[in-house]
């Protein structure tokens, strides 16, 4: 039987095609690991299964309450008012996982008079089986799927993205005492195991370092994420040259403090980044600045990042648990408030968690995103 996560892709299928891949060509990159680990056509984590839930491996905002995609809803009506209100306009999710946020986020649209129905949805999503769910979730929506944003249409554009970001490769370069390596997944045929390795250092690698960082003791190391920069700069022209915003919601920092975050979580729980590939989710934290600076050289303005809790009550959560809070029974009302906490609390998801927003730059400052600095 495949060794498997309680979703996800084929571990002993995704650890035999790595080993026999850097038996041949030799030791690859962390992000064409992850990249394999995750996206690949057959036994790729993100291509089979459904990972989200209390029985999957993790659990996201919208899954914890309808507030989240609500919220984002409506932020995306209060952009479209400042567009212009124009009709059509095309709602896209990145990642939409099972569907949940956009069918609260599509609910919350019909109080702004006129833009429900001005809305066309469209989903980038990789996974077959998560396809399936959407459809099934936004049945009467008609999306339309793209597997990256690149066949997206022209016209103007909401963008919302939750938990998106942290799923795409990152490369990792480390400070030893001779210079910036990067770190490469390499097999070890003795253990029968993935393992490790650096390269020599090379001044390209320090090239990827931001300056405040390069001079750091060994032992430090950096993320970058290519996908996502190239990714921003798409989205970045998209929204100067067809108008709209973007909302990104994820777990990250607005500049790297010189540590590896990369993660493997199942079942809830940490796992081993390297042992069972394709079982366990990987995810590596975002880098906000990076992101920020990528959208901005596509054209667009960038807003933030904030803290989540911070973005949450400015658009009104507390409110929004208060109406919900009115026509439920105790156990509901203590759920909604446990999610309440949850979602924006600083212990909780409220402050790991952060937001930040693109728009075309004649749009001005979106719902809950403080002025630009000059
Ligand atoms: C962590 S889940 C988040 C799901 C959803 N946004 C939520 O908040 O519940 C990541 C989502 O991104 C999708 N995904 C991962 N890598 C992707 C890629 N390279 N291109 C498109 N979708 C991807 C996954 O299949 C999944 O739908």
């Amino acid at each position: 039987m495949p060794a498997s996560g309680a979703s996800g892709g084929d571990a002993t299928a995704a650890f035999a095609a790595l080993r026999a891949r850097i038996t041949r060509d030799g030791p690859i990159t962390v992000a064409q690991y992850m990249a394999e680990v995750l996206a690949h056509p057959e036994h790729g984590y993100y291509r089979r299964g459904d990972p989200l839930g209390a029985g999957g491996d993790f659990v996201t905002a919208p899954e914890i309450s309808q507030m989240f995609g609500e919220l984002l809803g409506l932020w995306c009506a209060d952009a479209w008012q400042r567009m212009g209100a124009p009709s059509p306009v095309h709602l896209v999710e990145l990642g939409p996982g099972r569907g949940t946020l956009m069918a609260d986020a599509l609910r919350a649209a019909r109080m702004m008079p006129g833009f429900r129905d001005s809305l066309d949805v469209h989903l980038v999503e990789i996974s077959a089986d998560l396809r399936a769910r959407q459809a099934e979730t936004l049945r009467g929506a008609d999306p339309a799927w793209h597997t990256d944003t690149s066949t997206l249409p022209d016209g103007p554009l909401l963008v919302i993205a939750n938990e998106f970001f942290d799923a795409l490769p990152v490369r990792q370069f480390e400070r030893t005492p001779d210079g910036w390596c990067e770190r490469l997944v390499g097999y070890d045929p003795r253990a029968d195991r993935l393992a490790f390795a650096l390269t020599r250092p090379a001044s390209s690698f320090a090239a990827q370092v931001p300056a405040a960082l390069r001079d750091a003791a060994p032992g430090a190391v950096v993320e970058v994420c290519p996908a996502a920069q190239a990714i921003g700069r798409d989205l970045g022209a998209r929204l100067a040259e067809q108008g709209g915003a973007a909302i990104v919601v994820d777990y990250g920092y607005a500049a790297p403090a010189g540590r590896a975050s990369l993660q493997a979580v199942r079942r809830h729980a940490r796992a081993e980044v390297l042992a069972q590939p394709g079982s366990a989710d990987l995810t590596a934290h975002v880098d906000f600045g990076a992101l920020a600076r990528a959208l901005a050289a596509g054209g667009a303005a960038t807003f933030g990042p904030v803290p989540q809790g911070t973005l949450l009550n400015a658009l009104g959560i507390a409110e929004r648990a208060a109406i919900l809070r009115r026509n439920a029974t105790p156990e509901q009302a203590a759920d909604i408030d446990a999610a309440y906490r949850r979602l924006t609390d600083a212990d909780a998801m409220g402050e790991l968690f952060r937001a930040l927003a693109a728009t075309d730059p004649t749009l001005g400052t979106p719902a809950g995103f403080p002025e630009r600095m000059a």
